[in-house]
This record gives structure tokens, C-alpha cells and sequence, in this order.
């Protein structure tokens, strides 16, 4: 077992001062005040950061209005935009290692994992959307109106960028989020205001300097730290803000949908889930309990889109149930820069007590812990990889979203009796479909309501296939060529001729 090296440059970073990144400047919070990022795996402060409040929100929106409405932002050719994005993309995996160690540090995920998934997905996003900066079209439409007898127009669309938008992240992929977030807006022509989770705003300060790097004109991206209610409420709000996108909690997402109302700014949602993963009798049984197991742990079960109700078929449903708790016994819990740790610490002490309260109330309501079920040690903010099993449909464990490796297992009979009960929450996220009858996985495909099926696989995720929630999961899509839509507005232009 070997540790990994600090890189010099991420300790020196770390160390820094992080000020807020306004109209192309560093600058202290007009309070003067800051916060500590912990690291979660020993709840030792890791650097402390400007905390953002109205006053810099206010600031931030001026200088995107200003970059948005007079800039050279908006009179560059797609082309030249487009190049811009591409760069940010190459940025990131130049600088992959400092990335990869900010993100294991300040999120706790292992490094093997910030380097194999977080980081070229993030670089990916923005070379994937790159492209799309030279492709956003109109179309020509013919009329018919009939109260103009013989006259003849001429009709197109033209779609243009949003404007100033605010853009309010998590912290269970602090870079890829903002990269999610960051690159559909800037290749189709936006100016943003992005305010990272005060878990973990490292990243995100790394990346507006690559941005500026990059060619970004100042005040096109803005970088806000600070807390929930002090930053990303007053962006919310804000009424010179065209649209807010916000991926969080559902309960946060209706603040948010509330503070939009002011001025009627577009909303798009990323929420959260309690997603389906159904595995029938005639599964692949290794592959199907593997990928259970990652259905739920992978990335401590911090994913919206966890696979955090597993349903097994009745004659596997025992066997499933053992494989996955072995798996779980199996992951190396520890430290994110120790070679062979599978999985970190939760985020924070505020998540490590929300998932650890849940495995007392499933306990307290007579769900069977199979495996795991308590914090690991007493440092740092760790809990075991748990299957619970028992449960009843009504019990929270079933009904709220975790956010931490905790799956609930139940048995189940028929195809009609599955869909309706894997159907049988708020939320519509994602869900999972294990089987090797071809007509079974794309007849449940259709009559799963959640924004993302995925059959014999599972947490596959890749710039061009677009993501998002149906129900409380969410509004709208990210990724893709859907994405598109949610950051331009369409103008129709008619002409008599
Ligand atoms: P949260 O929804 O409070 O935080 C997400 C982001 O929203 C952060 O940047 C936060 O500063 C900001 N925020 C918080 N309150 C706000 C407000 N009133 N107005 C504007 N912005 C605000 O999530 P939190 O507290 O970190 O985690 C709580 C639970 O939420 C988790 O246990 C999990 O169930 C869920 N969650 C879901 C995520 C997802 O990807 N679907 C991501 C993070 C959390
Ligand atoms: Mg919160």
C-alpha cells in the first residue's frame, strides 16, 4: 500500500488565497469574509475561500450583463468561440494531475477515480460542445396565413444565446459539473455567473483560471464562492439574470423554481433520485451483481442517479442479494490518495450524519442490515458500504434519496408488478435493467418514467447522450444536442416580401 504525491503545484494552490473570480479579476469578497474547505477524509481544514454574498453576487451579474450586452464575446464567429471551448477542453487535460488531486482532496473521491473518470469526462464535455458552437442553425418555414390572400413572406428562425445565466452547482462532481454546466453555455454564446458548492470550490477556482487562459473575454465567466443561501439564492433571484440552472437537491430545486419567479428567468433542474435497478432471473449473474454494486457505490452512492433500489427477481433474489454484500464487504474504504482505496470519505460531516440518521431510521422501522450499516472509525467522514433488505415501500429508507452507499433490496415476481413498483417514487432520474432477453429490456425501457435507462450497464455517462429527470428528478437536459435548447431562445423572423 502506497500513498500518492502531493503535487507541488496543488500544494502551493491550496495554500493561496481564493478570491472570487469577477469581470476577469481576482477579488476579495466585499464582506471581507471567508470560509474553510475541510478535507472529508480527516476533517482537517484544506484552504480557505472568499465567501460570496449578495453584494458580489450583484457585482458578478453586472459584469456578465456588461460582457454579455457590449463585449467581444457576442461579435466573435462561432468559429472563433468554438476554438476557445476546444482549448478549455485541452486545458484540463494538461493540467489533469492538479485537477484530479484538488478533487480527491476537497471531495474525497480516490484519485484513481478523479483521474479515470472526472477529469476526461470534464475535458471531454468541452471539446464535445466545441463543436456544436459552429452548428447552432434556424430554419426556413413557409406560411399559409390565411387572412393575407396572395401575400408571400419569407420566415426563419434564428437561435440565439439566453444571455446572463446563473449557474449553481454540487459537490459530488465538483469539476464535471461545472463542466456540464459551463460548456453548452459558453459554445452557444452565453455569459455565466457560476457558484460552486462551498464543500468543494477548489476545482472550480483552478478552472476559471484556465478559462481566462483559454481566450474567454473577462466578465464572460464569473466564479462566485460562498454558501447556499448567501450566493446562490441572490443569483437566483436576480433580476437582470435571463435563466438559472441548478443541480442539487429537490428540495433546493423548488427554492430555486420560487426565486425564478421574480422576473420570469428561465429555470433548468439536475435534482435528485432514488433510481430503479432491476435485475431479472435471466440476467449474466456476474455481471449483474457487479454491476449492481456500482450501481450503488461507485462514487460512495453521491450520485443523483444512483442505483439506490435494487430489485431482484424471486429465484435470484438471495444470490444477488449475497453477491452484492460481498462486494461490499469487499471495498477498500480509506483515505483518496492511498493506492488502493475503492472508496473515500463522504463529503462532509453533514453527510455523514444525513446518511448515517438513515440507517437509524431503517433500523428503527425493521429493515434487515445485511452488510455495513455504521460510520468507519472515528475520523474523517466515512461510512460502510450497506445493503439493507426487509424493507416496506412506505419506510424513508425506500422513499428519500441517500446520497450515500446504502441500497435497499427487495424481491420481486413479474414484469407488470416491476414496472409499476420501480415506477413508485417522486423521482425519475435513472434506472437500470439487467436481462438477456432482448424484448424484456427494451419492453421495460419503455415503461420506466425516469430521463435515463440504461440496460446490462450501468452509470455510463458520455457527452453526447443527454441527461436528466423526469418528475421531481427535473427540468430539462444536459449534455447532448438537447442541451442546446435549454441555453438559446428561438426568434422567429418574418419578412413580407
Ligand atoms: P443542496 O441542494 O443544498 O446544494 C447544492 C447547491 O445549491 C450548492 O451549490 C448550494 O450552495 C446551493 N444552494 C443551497 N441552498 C440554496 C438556495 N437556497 N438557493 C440557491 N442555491 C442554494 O445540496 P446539499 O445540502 O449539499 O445536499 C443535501 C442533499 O441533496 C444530499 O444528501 C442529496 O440527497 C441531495 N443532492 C443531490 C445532488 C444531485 O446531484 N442530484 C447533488 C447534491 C446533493
Ligand atoms: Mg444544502
Amino acid at each position: 500500500m502506497s500513498t500518492a504525491t502531493l503535487d507541488a503545484r496543488v500544494d502551493t494552490f491550496t495554500r493561496g488565497a481564493h478570491q472570487l473570480f469577477i469581470g476577469g479579476r481576482w477579488v476579495d469578497a466585499a464582506s471581507g469574509e471567508t470560509f474553510t474547505t475541510p478535507n472529508p477524509a480527516t476533517g482537517e481544514p484544506l484552504a480557505s475561500i472568499a465567501a460570496g454574498g449578495p453584494e458580489d453576487i450583484d457585482r458578478a451579474v453586472r459584469a456578465a450583463r456588461a460582457a454579455f450586452d457590449d463585449g467581444p464575446w457576442g461579435r466573435m464567429t462561432p468559429s472563433e468561440r468554438g476554438r476557445i471551448v476546444w482549448r478549455i477542453g485541452d486545458l484540463i487535460l494538461e493540467h489533469a494531475e492538479e485537477l484530479a488531486q484538488l478533487e480527491s482532496l476537497d471531495n474525497g473521491k480516490p484519485l484513481a477515480v478523479a483521474r479515470a473518470a472526472d477529469i476526461p469526462l470534464a475535458a471531454d464535455l468541452f471539446h464535445y460542445m466545441a463543436g456544436w458552437s459552429t452548428k447552432i442553425e434556424g430554419n426556413t418555414i413557409g406560411l399559409s396565413v390565411p387572412y393575407t390572400p396572395g401575400v408571400d413572406y419569407h420566415a426563419y428562425t434564428l437561435r440565439e444565446p439566453v444571455g446572463v445565466v446563473g449557474q449553481i452547482i454540487p459537490w459530488n462532481f465538483p469539476l464535471l459539473m461545472a463542466a456540464w454546466k459551463l460548456g453548452p453555455a459558453l459554445a452557444t454564446g452565453n455569459c455565466v455567473i457560476l457558484k460552486p458548492a462551498e464543500q468543494t470550490p477548489l476545482s472550480a477556482l483552478l478552472l476559471a483560471q484556465l478559462i481566462a487562459e483559454a481566450g474567454v473575454p473577462d466578465g464572460v465567466v464569473n466564479v462566485v464562492t460562498g454558501f447556499g443561501e448567501d450566493a446562490g439564492a441572490p443569483l437566483a433571484a436576480h433580476e437582470l439574470v435571463d435563466k438559472v440552472a441548478f443541480t442539487g437537491s429537490t428540495e433546493v430545486g423548488k427554492m430555486i423554481v420560487a426565486a425564478a419567479a421574480g422576473n420570469l428567468k428561465k429555470v433548468s433542474l439536475e435534482l435528485g433520485g432514488k433510481s430503479p435497478n432491476v435485475v431479472f432471473a435471466d440476467a449474466d449473474p456476474e455481471a449483474s451483481i457487479a454491476g449492481a454494486a456500482n450501481a450503488i457505490f461507485f462514487n460512495h452512492g453521491q450520485c443523483c442517479v444512483a442505483g439506490s433500489r435494487l430489485f431482484v427477481e424471486q429465484d435470484r433474489f438471495d444470490e444477488v442479494v449475497e453477491g452484492v454484500s460481498d462486494i461490499a464487504k469487499s471495498i477498500k474504504v480509506g483515505d483518496g490518495f492511498t493506492d488502493d482505496t475503492q472508496m473515500g470519505p463522504l463529503v462532509s460531516d453533514e453527510q455523514l450524519q444525513r446518511v448515517t440518521g438513515f440507517l437509524d431510521s431503517g433500523r428503527a422501522d425493521g429493515a434487515e442490515v445485511v452488510t455495513g450499516g455504521a460510520r468507519v472509525g472515528d475520523r474523517g467522514y466515512f461510512v460502510e458500504p450497506t445493503v439493507i433488505t426487509n424493507t416496506r415501500s412506505d419506510m424513508r429508507i425506500v422513499r428519500e434519496e441517500i446520497f450515500g452507499p446504502v441500497v435497499v433490496a427487495e424481491p420481486f415476481r413479474s414484469l407488470d408488478e416491476i414496472a409499476r413498483v420501480a415506477n413508485d417514487t417522486a423521482y425519475g432520474l435513472g434506472a437500470g435493467v439487467w436481462t438477456r432477453d432482448v424484448s424484456k429490456a427494451h419492453a421495460m425501457a419503455k415503461r420506466l418514467r425516469a430521463g435515463t435507462v440504461w440496460i446490462n450497464c450501468y452509470n455510463v455517462f458520455d457527452a453526447a447522450l443527454p441527461f436528466g429527470g423526469y418528475k421531481q428528478s427535473g427540468w430539462g437536459r444536459e449534455m447532448g444536442h438537447e442541451v442546446l435548447h435549454a441555453y438559446t431562445e428561438v426568434k422567429a423572423v418574418c419578412t413580407q416580401l
